[in-house]
């Protein structure tokens, strides 16, 4: 069974069947609709609901305020058509090169620890696995209620391959699901998402910020640069912060990429006091801080991480830095 949805600001519509939700109806049938995490986390993707009813999914998602409520303003993520409706996005969306989102049955093929609560999950869907280096895909797990986000490390392939790198949070109740699953299990996999992939043409230098579990997308962006062979000729500089020597990881697979050669510079950085730490010690924005003042007037910037840190390089490269936006591409993993 499927609804209606009327948009009003591109004056479209598009169908959206029961069990999905309004933001990823509208992106399935191509429309730039305006969102960031669909997670319910930045509010980027409210509307009015104008006419008709719909389900939350998360009446308590952080993303919308007491006085969005008030007004009728729901989130397009966490909305759920249970009539035919008419809304109007907030926000205005971008047209973008990236894949249609559809869903996919997916097994659990393979999992290897990166560190000691980073652990790489390997998935296969029957289709070729088609996304664009830095995206995500949203992930339906056995038992749990609602879906999480989580960004591919690899290309897109025929092989229908889809790879995350998650760090396991303390108590997180998708976290706890995942790292207990046995190859074999099947989970519903809904993607790709995001629009902080990397611009395929770029001759420009690239540099790649991650922290803590925002090196999963980091390393996609790495291997789709990698992919692209001659055609990116620009240096590469990578920053990775953890809290401490054992978080730190992903040199070795940089190191991997044939293409990327001596172009490849790593910087890591641990914020705790670590006594077996002989590198930098800070918040990775500090390390960024000092890339030459040439860097940031030509390269293309790539940071994904959670919120305040991406808010600190974000703050650093456009009002410190003056990098325009359109150099700027981020996820923010609420
Ligand atoms: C765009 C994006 C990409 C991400 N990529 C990665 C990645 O590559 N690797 C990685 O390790 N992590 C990634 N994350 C974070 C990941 O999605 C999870 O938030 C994280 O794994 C913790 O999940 P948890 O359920 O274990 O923790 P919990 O603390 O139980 O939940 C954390 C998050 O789940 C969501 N949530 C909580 N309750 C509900 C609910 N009732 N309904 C819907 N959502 C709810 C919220 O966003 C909350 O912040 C990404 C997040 C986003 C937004
Ligand atoms: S995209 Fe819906 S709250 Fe972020």
């Amino acid at each position: 069974m499927a609804y209606r949805i009327q948009e009003d600001r591109l004056g479209a519509a598009f169908d959206c069947a029961a069990d999905d939700a309004v933001l990823r109806a509208g992106l399935r049938a191509g429309l730039p609709l305006a969102y960031e995490c669909n997670a319910g986390g930045c509010g980027t993707c409210k509307f009015e609901l104008l006419e008709g009813e719909i389900a939350d999914l998360w009446p308590a998602a952080p993303g919308l305020s007491e006085r969005d409520r008030g007004r009728r303003r729901h989130l397009a993520c966490q909305s759920r058509p249970t009539s035919d409706c008419r809304i109007r996005m907030i926000g205005r969306g971008e047209a973008d090169a990236a894949p249609l989102p559809a869903r996919l049955d997916a097994t659990l093929e393979a999992v290897a620890d990166l560190t000691h609560d980073m652990r790489e999950f390997r998935f296969r869907t029957a289709r070729p696995a088609s996304f664009l280096p830095g995206q995500y895909a949203l992930l339906s797990l056995p038992g749990l209620a609602s879906m999480r986000a989580y960004s591919m490390s690899n290309v897109a392939n025929e092989e229908g391959e889809w790879h995350f790198i998650v760090r396991r949070v303390r108590g997180g109740a998708a976290t706890s699901v995942l790292f207990d699953l046995r190859p074999g299990t099947c989970a519903v996999l809904d993607g790709p998402y995001g629009r902080a992939y990397l611009r395929a043409a770029t001759a420009r230098n690239v540099v790649c910020i991650a922290g803590g579990s925002g090196l999963s997308p980091m390393i996609g962006i790495a291997r789709g640069l990698d992919r692209l062979g001659p055609q990116h000729g620009g240096s590469f500089d990578f920053f990775y912060g953890g809290r401490s020597a054992d978080d730190i990881c992903g040199e070795a697979m940089l190191r991997d990429l044939p293409r990327l050669g001596n172009r490849l510079r790593f910087h890591p950085i641990v914020s705790g006091e670590d006594s077996r730490w002989a590198g930098r010690t800070g918040l990775v924005h500090e390390l960024v801080a000092d890339l030459p003042p040439e860097t940031f007037s030509h390269a293309d910037f790539y940071l994904a991480g959670p919120p305040p840190m991406a808010e600190a390089v974000v703050s650093l490269l456009a009002r410190g830095r003056s990098v325009p936006a359109e150099r700027i591409h981020y996820d923010r993993f609420f």
